[in-house]
């Protein structure tokens, strides 16, 4: 599983790095790091959360 990150997106909510700190990393003000995601296997669930917990859409899943 994969996390699509749309960087122009993001708005800095930070709530996927609130779900999933350890996955999401933000950049010093609050954004996160541009860049794909690679969720490791026994993460996915936590991912899916972060990602879902994006009021802006910002975070894609990518299941393929
Ligand atoms: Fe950005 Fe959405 Fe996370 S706006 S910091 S990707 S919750």
């Amino acid at each position: 599983m994969r996390i699509i990150v749309h960087h122009a997106t993001c708005q800095g909510h930070a709530r996927c790095w609130a779900q999933a700190p350890d996955i999401f990393k933000l950049d010093d003000e609050g954004y996160i790091l541009p860049g794909d995601i690679n969720v490791a296997e026994g993460d996915e669930l936590l991912a899916s959360r972060g990602a879902q917990a994006c009021p802006e859409r910002a975070l894609e899943i990518d299941r393929t």
